[in-house]
């Protein structure tokens, strides 16, 4: 989604702004641009290609400055387009339409959402539009509020902006100064070498290799980069001590970014899931609610003291929470909730402040998973724990206990080593849960434990199937929908493998429950649907074979994942595929990576671009 870097300094920082930019690109954005402030004036490259063409254009013109902000945007208000693409420069009543850039430059993440008034009031003030964006009123707002203080002008602004923003701005009259501003979005400050470069970021990988350095803004606050020192003010516009924001030192994430002999990021994280799940168990040597880092009092206390579990996220990290559920309820017999956050945030509910509010996310700052976190807290359920695979972010900052998952930076926005690997953090609560509740002695967590060691060897047995999901993926390749069946545990690894087809391969796919199919999905089988369908030897085994009989009756031709020792054989209409082992409550982990697969193969023979599907963006940072 929407990306910002910005910086300062006393040489060029064109190839800061740009390194910056590419490293953010694999959230994805549908155009980019770049603003410096040259001699007397701004300057700007805008493109709805690739970062690396606009490094093309910039570098043809040889543009250059030392104060700077680039920004790829992915489009909210209005279309891709160049006039849509960030930076915005302001036109104020004196500068006409079409006679080149105003004073204030601008990028913005979120959503402004009284842009329509704040639009009406500056045109009848003679600011002049230039793009249909949410994003060119703030530049124009605070061109109106400018005296020759852009911090002040920003700070003047802020209270007048309803919605969601991360800024970075700056002014023709004030070439060595930068501001910054957050709400909802987050933004990060980097310090180079005693101040002599500062920078800001929508996320501190954006600054790999230019700064380890971070200061996290939080909510509310402002901040004032000049050559040499910087400023950061709370909500209320007061200075805050450097003790409060202090300066980290962060580590950019373990895996390398490097795509090795692999065609896409997706495929290598899909073959990453092994070592990511051994990473994310590493040092995990008994169930000890310690695990879970608490900062404000010890994880024991509080994992005893709830008496229920609320789970809330998106996409396919709620897929992680539903499996979740059923082993919560099954293992540790504690009554769980599982909820999409956007629908959770707006919604009336009755507050139970002894439940425990789990947060899942792969980057820790989805919006509406951020807002639902922040709702339990302000509804008094202040038991927190976020399981993230980003140490840094926002939800991890802002719950009480924290898992960090060690799956390594994610590229591909499809998915797929977060998830595995959310999995395993979330068995290792239900154990811990578990035990404290005396569900489980410790001979049986042992046992557990020892299954989850053994994931990853039980994982590359399941990779080495792949040409088996190739062939499969021929057939997938020319269809247009598809169906997905599970049952219990597996039911969501349906749903998980129906989100993974319709992300990257753009063909519907809808799963279900298999006992569901004949209350209305059976209607939609024909020899044109092929039906996934993920069985595996357990309780239900003998119920799914039933619902395999439906489809099979109605000419539904099955994809069929079963256990080795299932008594199920490949038939006409009927294609199997053997998992290596029955790898009981466990299983989820493997079933879903031949789904994986299958979506993977399935887009490459489609031809689409699998890294970056159309319309979708990595990091959901806006509602
Ligand atoms: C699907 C996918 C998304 C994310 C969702 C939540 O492959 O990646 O559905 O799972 O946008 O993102 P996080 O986990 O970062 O909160």
């Amino acid at each position: 989604m929407c990306g910002i870097v910005g910086a300062i300094s006393s040489q060029n920082v064109v190839p800061v702004l740009i390194q910056g930019l590419l490293r953010l690109e694999y959230r994805g954005y549908d155009s980019c641009g770049v603003a410096v402030h040259v001699q007397g004036g701004l300057q700007r490259a805008r493109g709805t290609s690739r970062v690396a063409e606009l490094q093309a254009q910039i570098e043809a013109s040889g543009f250059a400055g030392a104060t700077g902000i680039a920004h790829t945007r992915w489009a909210t208000h209005g279309v891709p387009s160049v006039d849509n693409a960030h930076p915005h420069f302001s036109h104020g009543p004196g500068e006409h339409a079409g006679e080149g850039p105003g004073r204030i430059a601008l990028v913005h993440n979120g959503i402004i959402e009284n842009y329509d008034i704040l639009r009406t009031e500056l045109q009848e003030r003679g600011y002049v539009f230039r793009s249909q964006t949410d994003t060119e009123v703030v530049a124009h707002l605070i061109d109106s509020l400018y005296d020759g203080d852009l911090l002040r002008a920003v700070q003047a602004a802020l209270p007048s902006l309803k919605g969601a923003y991360a800024l970075a701005v700056f002014c023709k009259d004030e070439p060595q100064r930068l501001v910054g501003a957050r709400a909802g979005s987050p933004l990060v400050l980097g310090v180079g070498p005693e101040c002599s470069s500062l920078y800001l970021a929508s996320d501190a990988l954006a600054l790999t290799g230019v700064t380890d350095q971070i200061v996290y803004l939080e909510e509310g606050d402002s901040c004032d980069l000049q050559t040499g020192q910087y400023a950061v003010y709370d909500k209320t516009m007061r200075p805050v001590a450097s003790r409060s924001r202090p300066v980290l030192t962060v580590h950019p994430p373990g895996s390398s970014t490097d795509l090795g002999p692999y065609r896409h990021y997706m495929q290598k994280e899909i073959f990453e899931q092994p070592r990511a799940i051994a990473d994310t168990l590493q040092g995990v040597e008994r169930i000890d609610a310690n695990l879970f880092d608490g900062k404000e009092e010890a994880a024991d206390a509080m994992l005893r003291s709830v008496d229920s579990v609320l789970i809330l996220a998106c996409g396919t990290s709620y897929y992680s929470g539903c499996v979740a559920r059923y082993w919560l309820e099954a293992i540790a017999k504690i009554p769980t909730q599982v909820e999409v956050a956007s629908e959770f945030r707006y919604r009336e509910c009755v507050p139970n402040e002894r439940t425990l509010v789990v947060v899942i996310s792969q980057s820790g700052e989805t919006a509406d998973t951020l807002a639902a976190l922040r709702r339990t807290r302000d509804l008094g359920m202040r038991r927190s724990l976020t399981i993230c695979n980003v140490a840094t972010s926002a939800m991890v900052r802002e719950s009480r206990l924290a898992y960090i998952t060690r799956a390594g930076v994610e590229i591909g926005v499809a998915s797929t080593k977060a998830f595995t690997t959310q999995l395993a953090a979330l068995f290792l609560l239900t154990l811990v849960l578990a035990r404290q509740r005396n569900r489980l002695d410790d001979a049986q967590c042992a046992e557990h434990l020892r299954a989850a060691r053994h994931l990853s060897a039980a994982m590359q047995a399941v990779l080495a199937l792949e040409p088996q999901i190739m062939a499969w993926a021929q057939d997938f390749a020319s269809k247009e929908h598809a169906l997905f069946l599970g049952r219990g545990l597996h039911y969501p690894i349906a749903l998980e493998g129906a989100l993974k087809l319709k992300e990257i391969s753009y063909i519907h796919a809808e799963a279900y429950p298999a006992g569901e199919l004949k209350h209305g999905p059976l209607a939609l089988v024909t020899s044109a649907m092929p039906v996934v369908t993920v069985a595996p030897n357990d309780a239900l085994l003998e119920k799914l074979k039933s619902n395999m009989h439906e489809v099979r009756a109605r000419g539904g031709v099955l994809y069929v994942l079963a256990d080795a020792d299932t008594h199920i054989d490949s038939e006409e209409g009927l294609h199997l595929i053997r998992m290596p082992e029955h790898y009981g409550a466990l299983s989820p982990l493997l079933h879903v990576l031949p789904l994986q697969l299958l979506a993977y193969h399935t887009a490459c023979l489609r031809g689409t671009d699998v890294d970056k599907p159309r319309n979708l963006a990595k990091s959901v940072t806006v509602e």
